[in-house]
């Protein structure tokens, strides 16, 4: 372990800055917080509203505001008004980077219409949603009818466009591959206004390869009809601890879902879900999850915990008592399981509000969380803003599964290992 000890770090001194996020919580609670609800509260009626309509009555008000934006495009005078950009203002969105290419000339089009699942045919086994549909939403819709998205992303804020523009990895990404492999088509309006449906094999299938992790540069995505798949209501879910150094734990971290013997395709030995968390350089706890029956869950001897609840102990800090109970196992209902990062927003929600996690403001005050990310990233101001620029990390990475222990050995010495996550892509594993 001695070629991992970080080397001190001199102490940054402490300014103006550090006051205003050590009093964060009073906006937090006091303002962010019940804006977050309020907004909550009118986005869930509008998808009541919206719920009502027929998946036709969708259909065709969705058409309608397709030939909206190609008229709004049509407007657009290519050598004068710039790039053409969504209306989405950049605070909106949940990743934290800065987006400055906003800033600069570039041509509006308004795609905030674009919020309702148009349709969920269980013959074609296909969801057909769009852009501005949420994770929350959609399994909202789907688990019910014991149906998910194959790869369903935590936080309920993540948007399907986000997902595909941007990419999306989930821990069932082992076997169905990033969000964006689980997309059989798009709908895409181009820059001169023309409207395409690409998939992998009709005559636009350079664009269905092109536009996932493009960004939005190519096209405005206006729908994408996304593969479902099967699913039981609960999720039997093995908490295994490993206190080891980092090679070992990324050797851990493969083998709960990797055979040694390569057989990836023999279910019996690959999980539906796998995940890990990293909490210190020799601490980690890996989970496994099966989907499971109703009768299997409530067979006699088993525990079903119910995540979701506003009061239970934050998921990353429930898997922690794993290192000092030892393995254990348990049944969560699957869209609780699905969202179990939401209130806590992994571990960021700590960051926020320091004593978020007490049993006492969980009681209280948890349903209200979480705050609503782009909320928060409106109020922060420029202080706070370039502290976390300056002061905190969310590095989302790619690596190929065998590098697992170089990334982790990497991580520890430029950051120090605190908090990592994982979640593999087939052969490929996601983390920090
Ligand atoms: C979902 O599956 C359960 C049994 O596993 C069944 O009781 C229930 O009716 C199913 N729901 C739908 C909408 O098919
Ligand atoms: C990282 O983990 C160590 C050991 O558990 C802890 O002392 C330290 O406060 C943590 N750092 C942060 C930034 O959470
Ligand atoms: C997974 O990675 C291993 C090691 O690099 C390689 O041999 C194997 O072919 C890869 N499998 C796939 C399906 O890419």
């Amino acid at each position: 372990m001695s070629d991992l000890e970080a080397p001190l770090r001199p102490k940054r001194k402490k300014g103006i800055a550090d006051f205003l996020v050590q009093f964060r919580w009073i906006l937090v609670v006091f303002v962010v917080l019940p804006i977050s609800v309020t907004i909550y509260f009118l986005i869930y009626l509008g998808d009541v509203k919206s719920d009502m309509k027929s998946y036709k009555k969708r259909q065709k008000e969705h058409d309608e505001n397709v030939k909206k934006v190609v008229k709004r495009l049509k407007e657009r005078n290519p050598s004068k008004d710039g790039l053409v950009c969504t209306a989405r203002k950049p605070w909106i969105a949940v990743g934290m980077r800065n987006v400055d290419y906003k800033r600069a000339r570039h041509f509006e089009v308004d795609l905030s219409a674009f919020r309702n699942i148009l349709d969920i045919d269980k013959d074609r086994m296909i969801a057909k949603v769009e852009p501005l549909v949420n994770m929350g939403q959609i399994s909202r819709a789907t688990c019910p009818m014991n149906l998910s998205l194959a790869v369903v992303a935590e936080l309920d804020d993540l948007t399907v466009g986000g997902l595909i523009n941007g990419y999306g990895i989930e821990g069932s990404s082992h076997i169905y591959g990033l969000f964006s492999d689980t997309v059989v088509a798009y709908e895409i309006v181009l820059a001169d206004g023309q409207v395409v449906r690409a998939t992998k094999d009709n005559e636009y299938k350079d664009l269905f390869y092109a536009i996932p992790w493009s960004q939005g540069t190519l096209g405005l995505l206006v729908s994408a009809e996304i593969k479902l798949i099967p699913i039981k209501e609960y999720m039997k879910l093995t908490y295994k601890p490993v206190a080891s150094n980092l090679r070992e734990i990324a050797q851990a971290y493969a083998d709960s879902f990797a055979p040694r013997d390569g057989d990836q395709d023999n279910q019996a030995k690959v999980p539906d879900f796998v995940e890990g968390m990293i909490y210190t350089s020799t601490e980690a706890v890996f989970m496994t999850g099966r989907y499971a029956s109703k009768e299997e869950a409530k067979k006699k001897g088993n525990v079903i915990n119910s995540v979701g609840w506003w009061f239970k102990p934050w998921f990353y800090q429930h898997a922690a008592t794993a290192l000092k109970r030892g393995e254990f196992t348990e049944y969560i209902p699957t869209r609780e399981y699905y969202h179990r990062h939401t209130r806590s927003l992994y571990w960021e929600g700590k960051l926020i509000l320091p004593f978020g996690d007490q049993f006492w403001f969980r009681f209280l005050f948890g349903w209200m969380m979480p705050p609503k990310v782009s909320l928060l990233k409106a109020t922060q101001g420029e202080a706070i803003r370039n502290y976390y620029h300056q002061n905190h990390v969310i590095q989302d990475m790619l690596v190929p599964l065998y590098k697992v222990g170089d990334a982790l050995e990497w991580q520890h010495r430029e950051v120090e290992v605190n908090m990592s996550f994982s979640a593999p892509a087939f052969n490929y594993s996601f983390s920090f």
